[in-house]
């Protein structure tokens, strides 16, 4: 079998008498979207912090490409190669689109952005911030204000910040939230072209994008991963009916 690009093994996570991870054992292989779905409150955004580093488990690793980076903070990983978009948005509104991308080209924390001002004249941050641009259909933005973009332009805007590293495997915690039927569709299609460059754990609560670019499925309850499978394993599986997706299913 190919060697996952990411895993978690047995990560566990406690906030007081609230399990919010409980031995969450899960992998992303080469060229896949491994989807992330359970209710409201199931742990999923919790263990998204844990892989990407804003978070340590209390018990548990995290792999990547091979390495144990469980010690490691954010911005090691996203050196590394892990690319991620939030579930509550981190640009910055009063930039710039390009400021954005070129500011995540650089690899830069949001809050530190004055001191990354000269990352806006560097040639190569530029290039690689209007190349992504220009992938999520974003290039004639570039100059606009990111406060003035629709919600649906803001989270392509996300993934282009997330491409200009270059990932080698991407996280995105419900990159179709607050997207009308359009904006999800178009997303669904870029994503599904994604998948060849690098494989994506997405975290989502639209089914229908869900049940459309998922290679796998892993249903969080609880804290707890109680299935794991393709779309038809998860579609017919018992306990995920019954947990998670109802009379929907
Ligand atoms: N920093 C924290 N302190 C205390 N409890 C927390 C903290 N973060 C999350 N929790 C709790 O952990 C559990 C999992 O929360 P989490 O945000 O990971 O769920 P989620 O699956 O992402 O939910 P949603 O679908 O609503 O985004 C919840 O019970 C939540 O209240
Ligand atoms: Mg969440």
């Amino acid at each position: 079998m190919t060697e996952p690009v990411l895993a978690t093994h047995g990560i566990t996570k406690r906030f007081g008498a609230v399990t919010a991870s409980e031995e969450v054992s899960l992998d992303l292989r080469p060229g896949e979207i491994h989807a992330l779905i359970g209710p409201n409150g199931a742990g999923k955004s919790t263990l998204i912090k844990q892989i990407c580093g804003n978070l340590r488990p209390d018990a548990g690793t995290v792999t990547f490409l091979s390495a144990d980076v469980t010690a490691e903070d954010t911005v090691a990983r996203a050196r590394r190669g892990l690319g991620r978009t939030f579930q509550i948005s981190a640009l910055a509104m009063e930039d710039t689109v390009l400021q954005n991308a070129v500011l995540g080209a650089a690899g830069a924390s949001r809050r530190a952005f004055s001191l990354w001002r000269p990352a806006l004249t560097d040639r190569s941050l530029r290039a690689a911030a209007e190349e992504a641009l220009e992938r999520v259909g974003l290039s004639d933005y570039a100059a606009t204000r990111t406060a003035e973009l629709s919600h649906g332009q803001r989270r392509q805007l996300e993934v282009a910040v997330a491409l200009t590293l270059k990932p080698r495997a991407f996280v995105m915690d419900e990159p179709m939230a607050g997207l009308g039927t359009e904006g999800s569709q178009t997303l669904t299609a870029f994503l599904d072209t994604l998948r060849h460059e690098a494989p994506i754990l997405l975290v989502e609560h639209d089914m229908d994008a869900v049940f459309a670019l998922a290679d796998r499925i892993s249903v969080l309850v609880y804290g707890r991963v109680i299935a794991t499978g393709d779309r038809e394993a998860i579609r017919t599986d018992p306990a995920v009916r019954e947990a998670y997706l109802g009379e929907e299913a």
